[in-house]
């Protein structure tokens, strides 16, 4: 089973993983041993920069027994100018299941049909970013119990933004309502805010963050995605827009969860990291359990009903 969009799941089939990913919190943490991808083999193929989502995955797999590739632009064939098919071929006859990141929107899908192991979406330029998303339903069930009837902010780059292109297409699934806060210049595509509405999504648009605090249940905030811009004079236009420090907080519910899929720039102040509000820590840890639950599901491995 590949991963490309969330449209590659149902609702069931994503609650279906998050459950797993809860019962796998143990292994992901390392107290439990559970080799349940021993003998399988993980590519891990990133074609963009990245921290949490590769070492995530490659933590996901070697927790449970796998064992991982690591190809990167710069040490590798792609660099003497080897194409993303041949690449794939070489990939299909070492690995079981691939993880892919790149920096063209639709190149997972390209990956995908050019082989038959599972490949999973890590982020295609600014298209989308699935196993995110699923990190990101986990943890605000973590913090909420639900995502039905919650209020999501969603702020920053919402134009260049593969985490939130993914996101927003799920929450409404799941019945959340979300503002969408960004400057004129970031606003969400178009075509994704008609698709929120068509699911009956309850949807604004705004470029005033604070006005959005007292009443949110979860604010997801964006790094504006500089390497994105044919123009770095519009980057610079734009650069910082949006930061919150916990002065800002005040109004906020108590359990108001702060997320941020990682690396923050300047977007939240470290003022805000020893408050309640602030999840991105865990959220980005949350990768491993979730990721986990993905991988045992995408080669069809059953996951045990209980994990000691
Ligand atoms: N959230 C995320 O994709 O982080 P990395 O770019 O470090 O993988």
């Amino acid at each position: 089973m590949d991963l490309i969009t969330m449209d590659d799941l149902t609702n069931d089939e994503s609650i279906s993983l998050l459950e797993d990913a809860m019962k796998l919190m143990p292994v992901a943490r390392g107290l439990t041993h559970l080799p349940l991808l021993e003998g399988k083999v993980l590519g891990n193929l990133f074609f963009e920069n990245s921290t949490r989502t590769r070492l995530s995955f490659e933590t996901a797999m070697k927790r449970l027994g796998g064992e991982v590739l690591n190809l990167s632009e710069v040490g590798s064939s792609v660099k003497k100018g080897e194409t993303l098919y041949d690449t794939m071929q070489m990939i299909e006859g070492y690995a079981d299941i691939a993880v892919i990141r790149h920096p063209r929107q639709g190149a997972a899908q390209y990956a995908a049909d050019a082989v038959e192991i599972p490949i999973l979406n890590a982020g295609d330029g600014a298209g989308n970013h699935p196993t995110q998303t699923l990190l990101d339903l986990f943890t605000i069930r973590q913090g909420h119990g639900t995502i039905e009837g919650l209020r999501v902010v969603l702020v920053g780059d919402l134009r260049y933004g593969r985490t939130v292109h993914s996101l927003s297409r799920a929450l409404s699934r799941f019945g959340a309502s979300l503002t969408l806060v960004s400057p004129e210049s970031l606003m969400m595509p178009q075509e994704i805010v008609r698709d929120l509405k068509s699911d009956g999504c309850d949807v604004s648009e705004t470029s005033d963050l604070i006005s959005t605090l007292p009443s949110a249940d979860v604010v997801y905030m964006t790094r504006i995605q500089r390497e994105r811009f044919p123009d770095e004079a519009e980057y610079e236009k734009v650069a910082g827009i949006y930061t919150l420090n916990s002065q800002d907080l005040t109004s906020s519910h108590s359990n108001m969860m702060i997320m941020h899929p990682l690396p923050r720039v300047n977007e939240i102040h470290a003022s805000i990291d020893s408050t309640s509000h602030a999840w991105y820590f865990k959220q980005a840890f949350n990768g491993v359990p979730t990721r986990m639950a993905l991988l045992c599901r995408s080669l069809g491995v059953q996951i045990p009903e209980v994990i000691n």
